[in-house]
């Protein structure tokens, strides 16, 4: 039944129903749109109090690295005592920008993940990763899903953004051009810098909720941080198993949005005539912003 790739929630893709793991969530209960309880009476003390700490640790590094727009919505999530209940977030959020989050089994296929987002609804993962993933997970569990990706959906600009990337999807899939949406996806919704008065922040997901990269992105001279260009993005691999070798770095989520508001059918067809680009190269005459 099972969904194929993880590259739409900023992990490795990962092939389930195959070889010796078993997909981690329990599909067999959602429904036709994978979404399902939460079943938030099921998490035990002991998982709470993992989530609180992967909060905390979070919490502690965010200022002079993650933006502003995250930082002061973090508070929404509510405390970080206990994992957040889905249906009291989605009020709130509801209110704000008229989003919603639900309960998904795990990673699901890329049109059921578009469908949602198109709806202004965000799938996020029921379970909690185990002690020992502390510091690093494959896949995206609750803490990725809800601390990385929620807080800016009560951005206005960037909860328009999210539901344009759903619809864009939908039309991706019919234009066999996933792989190069996905590339939009990882390097901004997962892997987004952007510059401020204050300079470089992070703002993509997959930065926030790590415990590594989230100063690494913004303080290390190492990787290459390149100004925000959506052919460019198209064209450029990523990794999926360290941090990123290149960040692709936005002036504001207006500006994101807007450049990605044409229709992308004739720039598929352009970035396909041109060669993919190296994660972490860096092009003839590019200028690389620096770090902080
Ligand atoms: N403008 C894109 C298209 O026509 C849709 C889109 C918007 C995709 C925002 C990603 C992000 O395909
Ligand atoms: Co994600």
């Amino acid at each position: 039944m099972l969904a194929e790739k993880a590259v739409n929630q900023g992990v490795a893709p990962v092939t389930y129903g195959q070889g010796d793991r078993p997909p981690r969530g329990d599909y067999a209960s959602a429904r036709a749109d994978y979404t399902c309880d939460q079943n938030w009476s099921a998490y035990t003390p002991e998982e709470h109090a993992l989530y609180r700490r992967l909060y905390e640790r979070q919490a502690a590094q965010m200022r002079g690295l993650a933006c502003d727009e995250f930082i002061s919505a973090v508070q929404h999530l509510g405390t970080p005592e206990r994992i957040p209940r889905f249906d009291e977030l989605s009020q709130t959020l509801y209110k704000r920008t008229g989003w919603e989050v639900v309960a998904v089994p795990g990673l699901i296929p890329e049109e059921a993940f578009f469908a949602l987002l198109a709806a202004r609804r965000f799938p996020v993962t029921g379970w909690l990763r185990k002690p020992e993933e502390f510091d690093y997970i494959v896949e995206p569990d609750v803490f990725h899903d809800l601390f990385g990706h929620v807080p800016l959906l009560f951005d206005p600009v960037f909860a328009d953004y999210m539901q344009a990337y759903g619809a864009g999807g939908l039309k991706a899939s019919r234009l066999d051009a996933c792989e190069l949406l996905a590339r939009l996806y990882w390097y901004t919704v997962e892997f987004g810098l952007i510059r401020t008065p204050q300079g470089v922040r992070a703002y993509g997901a997959g930065i926030l909720s790590s415990a590594g990269e989230l100063r690494y992105s913004v303080q290390s001279p190492e990787p290459s941080r390149v100004g925000f260009d959506l052919q460019r993005i198209m064209r450029t691999r990523y990794k999926i198993d360290s941090y990123q070798a290149t960040y692709f770095v936005i002036d504001s989520f207006q500006q994101l949005f807007d450049a990605t508001a044409p229709d992308f059918t004739p720039i598929y067809r352009a970035v396909r005539e041109l060669p993919e680009i190296e994660a972490g190269a860096v092009l003839p005459g590019e200028s690389l912003i620096a770090a902080e």
